[in-house]
């Protein structure tokens, strides 16, 4: 597993396949547990949660429903304080439970965002499994749910995350060299 650049940044490995795998499969088991007498709609937050929800979803072996949502927050490797709605699936969330899955919750502006506009839109009861969350840089009371790996503040990409579009296809997660300009 070697270090990678993308457009002239540095990153090293944080958390391998396997490693992320192992958890994907603890997280499943505990969505099963929780959901499996009323399944909630399933909202995969794109683009990044593609491959982490790919493979959670597959580990539970039922029929359960889903759909989309895309909101776009982040440029280069900084959050924005914008959220632009994509695309929103207005039709689908009224009355329903709602678990969202998410690659990585930062400040949390866009989960919190999706919670307001889901409940406006009204859902039920919302809640969120994400595979990383950046407690120290998260603005908000209630954390997700579901946690896969806490970390720390760094930039990171692979499984699903991107750097200016690059990186979603990687298998590990990296984080950002510290030490570079
Ligand atoms: P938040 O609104 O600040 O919580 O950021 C959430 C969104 O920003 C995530 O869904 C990601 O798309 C993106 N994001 C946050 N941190 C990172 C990161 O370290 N690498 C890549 N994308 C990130």
């Amino acid at each position: 597993m070697k270090n990678i650049e993308i457009e002239g940044l540095n990153f090293e490995i944080l958390l391998s396949s396997n490693n992320i795998l192992k958890r994907v499969n603890v997280l499943a088991a505990q969505i099963i547990k929780q959901y499996q007498s009323e399944w909630p709609l399933f909202l995969i937050v794109l683009n990044g949660a593609s491959v982490f929800a790919s493979a959670l979803l597959k580990r539970i072996e039922e029929s359960v429903p889903t759909a989309l949502v895309k909101v776009s927050s982040y440029s280069g490797t900084e959050s924005t304080n914008n959220i632009l709605v994509d695309y929103f699936p207005y039709e689908l969330v009224r009355g329903r439970n709602i678990l969202l899955i998410e690659d990585i919750v930062d400040t949390g502006l866009t989960l919190n965002f999706l919670k307001k506009e889901l409940k406006k839109n009204g859902a039920n009861n919302i809640e969120c499994v994400t595979l990383l969350f950046k407690p120290s840089k998260y603005n908000y009371s209630t954390s997700p749910q579901y946690v896969g790996f806490d970390i720390g503040e760094e930039f990171v990409v692979g499984y699903g995350m991107d750097y200016n579009q690059k990186g979603r296809n990687l298998p590990h997660v990296y984080k950002k060299t510290i030490h570079q300009n």
